[in-house]
């Protein structure tokens, strides 16, 4: 694939990991893997497409292990190494990995990928998703995950392509949007279209899908989206609040307050987002 995209300033990667607590990440993380995780298991049956039976995989900036996971179960043969910078991410992982009667297979590594991938690290497939733009120097991370490739191997990179929302058209007109646009703006989520660096990491061929996720809206996850709104409009307000007009940090008080215009009294709540893949081929 051809990729003629502008090179973007990557930086600040995503500023409100610096005020969440690891707590309120990974119940983010969490909430998300619940309400929107089918497109992992749609990336790993991608993943597999590329390479059918890989016997290590490298789950990198692996988080509280939603993508570890859904690697587990894809490759029921593969040893995971799940690496992450943080130790508290990494003990909520592995206690997940228990808890999925996996730890034989999945263990942890902790490691700042900003620097350097540590030598012995070496696998089949590497997976990153929500990660790459968190680094200070992706391209040069991703020349480092091709050289840590076996030969034949495939690294799989996932974004976000937008913040998820929540709310109706009708409910708060252009509140999530205008969240979202003050958010680009100080940097959350940025990434660009990964192709051309993954190619120039050595990478020989790159393929890109859009991964289009809609969260369930039964009343058996009613909780789960109301939980997941309220952790990811607070972490927004916390990192925005200051810039907001005072229509909209009034909006925010209502969702967030405990009166009836709250998320948890609301029915109208359907979480939305959207992810790319990029899968990229080691000769
Ligand atoms: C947004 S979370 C994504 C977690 C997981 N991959 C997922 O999709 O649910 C990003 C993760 O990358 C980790 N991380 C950020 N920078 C890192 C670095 N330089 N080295 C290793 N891990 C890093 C963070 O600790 C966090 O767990």
């Amino acid at each position: 694939m051809t990729h003629h995209a502008h090179h973007q300033d990557h930086s600040p990667r995503q500023p409100g990991h610096t005020h969440a607590s690891h707590t309120d990440l990974a119940e983010t993380l969490n909430l998300d893997a619940l309400l929107l995780g089918a497109y992992l298991d749609e990336a790993s049956e991608w993943a597999a497409g590329f390479i059918a039976a890989p016997a290590t995989i490298m789950d990198l900036g692996a988080g509280a292990g939603a993508g570890t996971m859904a690697l587990a179960q894809r490759f029921p043969h593969a040893d995971i190494i799940a690496l992450d910078k943080s130790p508290a991410m990494l003990a909520e992982l592995a206690q997940a990995a228990a808890r999925h009667g996996l730890e034989d297979r999945v263990t942890t590594l902790e490691a700042d990928l900003d620097q350097g991938l540590p030598a012995s690290a070496s696998a089949d497939l590497m997976w990153a998703s929500s990660f790459v733009h968190e680094l200070s120097d992706p391209e040069g991370a991703l020349r480092q995950m091709h050289d840590a490739l076996r030969p034949g191997g495939v690294l799989i990179v996932l974004e976000m392509d937008s913040l998820p929302s929540f709310l109706p058209a009708s409910a708060f007109p252009g509140l999530e949007s205008r969240l979202h646009e003050g958010l680009a703006r100080q940097g959350w989520n940025a990434h660009p279209d990964w192709c051309e660096a993954l190619l120039g990491a050595g990478f020989v061929s790159v393929e890109r899908r859009l991964f289009p996720s809609v969260g369930f809206s039964e009343s058996s996850t009613a909780s789960l989206t109301s939980r997941y709104a309220r952790a990811f409009l607070g972490r927004m307000r916390e990192a925005i609040a200051p810039s907001l007009s005072p229509e909209d940090q009034d909006s925010l008080e209502k969702l967030l307050g405990h009166g009836p215009e709250s998320v948890e009294q609301r029915s109208d709540l359907q979480v939305r987002g959207s992810r790319t893949g990029w899968a990229a081929l080691k000769a």
